[in-house]
């Protein structure tokens, strides 16, 4: 008996900076939870990154490290295809071709465009604004059926189901539909300096950030420091979003749930709560920290790693493109 075509998943973070505790909950530890039940592909979006002008050293340096992570994060290379996006030369041909697929009233529509261009007002590249297509073509490039995501990727994933339905209705039927997968609790994991933000890699103010990479202490400072609200009473409601983020992040690295939560430190208060939560973290991040320190000692390892992933990602992206190009009617 033929063995069951595996449903397929892509997803990818930019290496800019490094990875984010909002990160890790909204995606990560997703992609870690899917990668036994599926055929995945993760990949390092390193030209969604140069939208930004930035030092090349650093940069590539961050790409590094940026695979050091996933693996530290316990990505199993030999289950999941890890690759840098820039490795397969596909997702760029189709960018283009999705480019003309794809309307400007769409992409005037998209809000990290707006957040973005707002953000680097020196800046508004046109890299910036077809940002959304590229993306469009990494899912479709690998016949994605399922892409997992924070909830900050929404209005990005519908756009590509609704190029992928323009193109098969125009050309014949080529793209397999993707749906999004977000988790229930933790799609957004908002600044612990401003809870009504999403924590985000290029906050300027650090503090409300904690990085994948960040020291023991200034992970403890960090949690110490962050903004709750005057009620001292531990609840999880909108109305108290810093006490619900914190119970949030408590409850997707920890056994509890938010229920348990709730009842563990209701008579204890946000102090008590704040310092077992920085010690959780600590837990939970040193070892990814040690881990990716040692990965970044091993370039020849890591090389292997993305040649390898780059190898198998550009296999189907082909198969992809070829079918793509007939159907379009490319000599
Ligand atoms: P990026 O690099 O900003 O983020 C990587 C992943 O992390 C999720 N995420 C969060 N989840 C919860 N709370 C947060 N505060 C938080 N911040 C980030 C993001 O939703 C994302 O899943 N455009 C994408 C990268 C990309 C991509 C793709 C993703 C390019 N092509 C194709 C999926 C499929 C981005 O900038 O993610």
């Amino acid at each position: 008996m033929s063995k069951q075509k595996q449903k397929v998943i892509f997803s990818g973070a930019q290496p800019t900076g490094s990875l984010t505790l909002g990160n890790y909950i909204g995606a990560i530890q997703s992609w870690k939870d899917l990668e036994n039940e599926f055929e995945c592909y993760y990949s390092i979006v390193d030209l969604h990154s140069l939208t930004i002008r930035h030092d090349p050293k650093k940069f590539r340096k961050a790409c590094l490290s940026f695979l050091a992570q996933y693996l530290a994060c316990g990505l199993d290379p030999e289950k999941n295809t890890l690759f840098y996006q820039s490795h397969v030369k596909q997702h760029t041909e189709l960018n283009w071709i999705l480019g003309c697929m794809t309307y400007m009233g769409e992409l005037n529509r998209m809000t990290q465009f707006k957040e973005k261009a707002e953000k680097h007002k020196d800046n508004i590249n046109a890299g910036l604004y077809t940002y959304p297509v590229l993306q469009v073509a990494d899912i479709l490039l690998y016949q994605a059926d399922l892409v997992p995501v924070g909830e900050d990727q929404r209005q990005h994933i519908e756009l590509t189901r609704d190029v992928a339905i323009r193109f098969n209705n125009t050309y014949g039927e080529v793209f397999t539909l993707p749906d999004i997968y977000v988790p229930k609790i933790g799609a957004k994991i908002m600044s612990l300096q401003d809870p009504e933000s999403k924590m985000s890699k290029s906050d300027e103010n650090v503090n409300g950030t904690i990085f994948l990479l960040d020291s023991d202490k200034d992970i403890v400072k960090k949690v110490k420091r962050s903004v709750t609200d005057s009620e001292n009473r531990v609840a999880y409601r909108d109305e108290q979003p810093g006490v619900k983020n914190l119970l949030t992040i408590y409850s997707k690295l920890s056994d509890y749930s938010i229920e348990e939560l709730v009842e563990k430190y209701a008579s204890k208060g946000y102090g008590a709560l704040k310092t077992d939560l920085a010690e959780l973290l600590v837990e939970t991040i040193r070892p990814i920290r040690e881990k990716h320190n040692e990965y970044m000692d091993n370039l020849d390892y890591l090389a292997s790693i993305y040649k390898k992933g780059a190898e198998k990602a550009s296999i189907v992206a082909e198969r992809t493109m070829t079918k793509v190009r007939e159907s379009i009617g490319l000599v």
